[in-house]
């Protein structure tokens, strides 16, 4: 809400993001075609579970399997994915994917928009999963290889795009990807942006790897949803500040409770 409100302020729009909780995506489908809401973002768990409720999808939505975005057009609920434009976005001008091998690690619904970002950028991806079934299937829908996690020794790969929750707040020690693969890349992205100096991202700029982090794939996403949304370029320099402003300051509060957690441990 908070990239979404500034962005809004700073474009003149009367428009309000806020936050909304339900449990039951078919009522809150019905709330928002009647009650003349623009736009939602869908969130975990339910960018699949919307699929069949709305009455249209775009059809990269569609492909990727989830969708993250709905419009409402005249009480008529559309459906779309920026989770993918946004990752590619991000990648493109910063990192040449044309005919590169790209290791996507993980295999949930990030995974997929992942793996269809690549392949839209002219990308080979290769699916990295802990789970063998999940990345098989994974790979078999976008008819890419599949690597088991345990085996990522022998990944041979231009770049890597971490798509698993691991390294997120507050386990952010924890790397999904063993160190010594990082220096036969020569990028790593990560989408988890709290911190967004993860671990992962931190060993692979140590091994000389481009480092590229969360924020920029998640302004883009929500760039995209404006954009959809109003018919009009989201301001994206002043969501992207505003989204770091928040993410220092909650990185301070975090610290100073855990110093205040170490004192309290030495008396
Ligand atoms: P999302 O839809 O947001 O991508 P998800 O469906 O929960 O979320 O998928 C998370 C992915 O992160 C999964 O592929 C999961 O691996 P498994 O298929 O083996 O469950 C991966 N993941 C989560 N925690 C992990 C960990 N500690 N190490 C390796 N992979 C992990």
């Amino acid at each position: 809400p908070l990239m979404h409100n500034a962005a809004y302020r700073a474009m003149g729009l009367r428009a309000r993001y806020q936050l909304f909780e339900g449990e039951h995506p078919e009522k809150t489908l019905a709330l928002i075609r009647d009650g003349g809401i623009r736009g939602v973002s869908v969130t975990l768990p339910f960018k699949e579970a919307v699929l069949p409720l709305l009455d249209e999808v775009a059809p990269d939505a569609l492909h990727v399997g989830s969708v993250n975005t709905v419009t409402n057009v005249d009480g008529r609920l559309r459906g779309d994915n920026t989770d993918w434009t946004g990752l590619a976005r991000d990648l493109r001008g910063r990192v040449d994917i044309r005919g590169k091998t790209v290791a996507v690690v993980g295999a949930g619904g990030a995974a997929r928009a992942a793996v269809y970002a690549v392949q839209q950028e002219g990308g080979i991806p290769v699916v990295v999963n802990r789970t063998r079934t999940r990345g098989e299937t994974l790979a078999g829908r976008f008819g890419c290889s599949f690597l088991p996690l345990p085996e990522i020794g022998s990944l041979c790969a231009d770049g890597l795009i971490n798509t698993t929750p691991v390294g997120m707040m507050p386990r952010v020690d924890e790397s999904p990807v063993d160190r010594s693969v990082l220096c036969r890349l020569g990028w790593v992205a990560d989408i988890v942006y709290n911190p967004p100096a993860t671990t992962l991202l931190r060993e692979a700029a140590g091994q000389g790897c481009k480092a590229i982090d969360g924020i920029g794939m998640f302004v883009n996403q929500g760039a995209e949803q404006i954009r959809i949304w109003t018919g009009q370029a989201a301001p994206m320099e002043r969501m992207r500040w505003v989204v770091e402003e928040a993410l220092n300051q909650r990185s301070e509060v975090a610290s100073q409770r855990s110093e205040v957690g170490g004192r309290s441990e030495g008396r």
